[in-house]
């Protein structure tokens, strides 16, 4: 009898482990021969733990599964799918999960993370295979003509940074993943390395083959340490079964990687920062030009991508760039694994096809607020991303789009609050986060973020707050232009966003004297 149990970090904090100690010792006493298979998450969050049973009509979920519910579930005759309360039948069926368009999240939460084996059993290898039977050219094509767009926040063309990397000169290239992921509400990066890590290892294999880089680093925040004992365990697994190494599957090729831990700083996830880090020196943001494709780790070319650009490349190789451009709307083409997270009732990852409105992903998927208000504001992109009110809910997530309204997509993540939220403080906030994780580069984001948080601090007290605001604002103006990179450049998108759409929450008082 074969049980999964998954062992993503949303799953552990709820009590997965607990829940298969459970499940072994209820098993033993019933003389049950049970073998419990540690999966990654479906991204179902609210059914965590959510365990699963293989029998002969495929797999059956129960959850969210608590300890003390075990022996009734074993009794109900969990291990042939019998009928209990906790049991959601076909996990491919339960509505948020069927309506998605799982390319690159397809085997997350279905298959042992660190078996080589089941990857490739699960259709895991076949981008690789396609690969190598072209040149470096012919991949990078594929990777442009699919239309992938960087999905770290900034949305470049993958396939031109690729191409740029593959036409420099040089002994040495490098292929890194930015795996900093540090966005408020984010957790895709997280759940791919936790439950499909050799997605990304082949993602970057085939990069590494396609822009001629024989070294690979994953770049690792320190705060996902699942992630980190996945990601090393799998690499391992992988050097064992030839995919990695002096000669991966046979081809003569070779792709070393290693995975490297940041120290906790939110600005390692820019991109020249977390090079300087990666070279063992303090996380400070370089001037770009050169860019990292031609001048980045150890000076050498760079290729940077994130966790979930990477791992979209082994579906574009294996299915062609056609299929992946089929999905999407303008330019904003393929999939975007959405983040739902905050005051919602059902948070977990969304792989849609970009498109989806912000109120569909919110009331469709999300079913709305979890506490039953009303919802007031929705950040899109992480804290550097805009406050949406309602009135733009119907908004499609798609880089030009949001754009249009002032707000970003970023790396997808969506934070939902209820109208017992507080703009001015949340206005204040992004002012305290810049000051707290600027890299003390350039003046507009050292000195601005924190004459912000001061000046924001006066218009909650209600002092003289037209004249503070019109301030707020110059600061505003002044990051955006003049800071070196998005930290300072960006925290005005959250602090003028709650101004502009939520003015009421900024008038309180008004012409105290200072
Ligand atoms: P950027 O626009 O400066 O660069 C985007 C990428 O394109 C970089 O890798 C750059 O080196 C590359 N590039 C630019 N011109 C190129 C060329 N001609 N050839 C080859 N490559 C070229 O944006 P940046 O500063 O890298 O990223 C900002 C974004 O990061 C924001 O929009 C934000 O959404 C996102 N972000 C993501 C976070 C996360 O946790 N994933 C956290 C914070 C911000
Ligand atoms: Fe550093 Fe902020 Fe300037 Fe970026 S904007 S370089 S984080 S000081």
């Amino acid at each position: 009898i074969t049980l999964y149990v998954p062992r993503d970090a949303v799953a552990l904090g709820l009590g997965a482990n607990r829940v298969a100690r459970a499940l072994f010792a209820g098993a033993e006493r019933r003389g049950l021969d049970i073998k419990i298979v540690r999966t990654g998450s479906r991204g179902l969050f609210w059914l965590e733990p959510m365990v699963e049973v293989a029998t002969p009509e495929g797999r059956i979920a129960y959850g969210p599964v608590t300890p003390s519910d075990v022996d009734a579930l074993l009794e109900a005759g969990l291990t042939l799918g019998g009928a209990h309360p906790l049991r959601l039948g076909d996990p491919e069926t339960i509505p948020f999960l069927a309506r998605q368009h799982r390319l690159t999240f397809h085997r997350c939460g279905v298959i042992d993370p660190v078996s080589v084996a089941d990857y490739r059993a699960h259709g895991g290898y076949r981008g690789l295979e396609a690969a190598l039977r072209r040149d470096a050219e012919g991949i990078v094509a594929e990777v442009r003509g699919s239309g992938l767009r960087g999905r770290g926040g900034a949305g470049f063309p993958a396939g031109i940074k690729w191409n740029t990397v593959m036409l420099a000169e040089a002994d040495q290239k490098y292929v890194v993943c930015n795996a900093d992921e540090g966005d408020s509400g984010t957790f895709a990066d997280r759940m791919m390395m936790e439950g499909d890590p050799f997605n990304l290892i082949e993602g970057m294999t085939i990069a590494g083959i396609a822009v001629g880089a024989t070294r690979g680093y994953i770049y690792l925040r320190s705060e996902y340490p699942q992630a980190f004992e996945t990601l090393k365990e799998a690499i391992a697994n992988g050097l064992r079964a030839g995919v990695l190494g002096d000669d991966v599957m046979g081809s003569g090729r070779a792709f070393h990687l290693e995975v490297r831990l940041g120290a906790g700083a939110y600005i390692c996830g820019e991109e020249t920062s977390l090079l300087e880090s990666l070279e063992g020196k303090r996380g400070i943001v370089r001037a770009k030009p050169p860019i990292p494709a031609l001048k980045g780790f150890l000076g050498k070319p760079t290729l940077v991508n994130n966790v979930m650009t990477f791992t979209a490349v082994p579906w574009i190789l294996e299915h062609g760039a056609e299929a992946y451009a089929a999905y999407g709307q303008g330019r904003s083409l393929g999939t975007l694994p959405i983040q739902l997270a905050g005051n919602v009732r059902h948070g977990g990852l969304i792989e849609y096809a970009f498109g989806l409105t912000l109120r569909q992903v919110i009331e469709d998927f999300g079913g709305g607020t979890r506490s039953g208000r009303p919802v007031r504001a929705v950040q899109v992109g992480g804290p550097l991303g805009a406050y949406f009110p309602d009135a733009l809910l119907d908004t499609p997530l798609d880089y030009e789009a949001m754009a249009a309204k002032k707000g970003l997509v970023g790396h997808g993540g969506i934070v939902v609050f209820d109208d017992t939220v507080d703009m001015a403080a949340q206005a204040r906030f992004a002012f305290e986060f810049c000051a707290t994780e600027s890299c003390g580069k350039c003046t507009p984001c050292r000195i601005g973020a924190t004459r912000g948080v001061e000046t924001m601090d006066k218009v909650i007290a209600g002092l003289r707050v037209p004249e503070n605001l019109k301030v707020v604002e110059d600061l505003c103006e002044v990051m955006t232009d003049g800071s070196l990179c998005a930290m300072g450049g960006l925290t005005p998108m959250p602090v003028m966003s709650a101004i502009t759409h939520f003015p009421e929450d900024f008038s309180r008082g008004g012409q105290l004297p200072i």
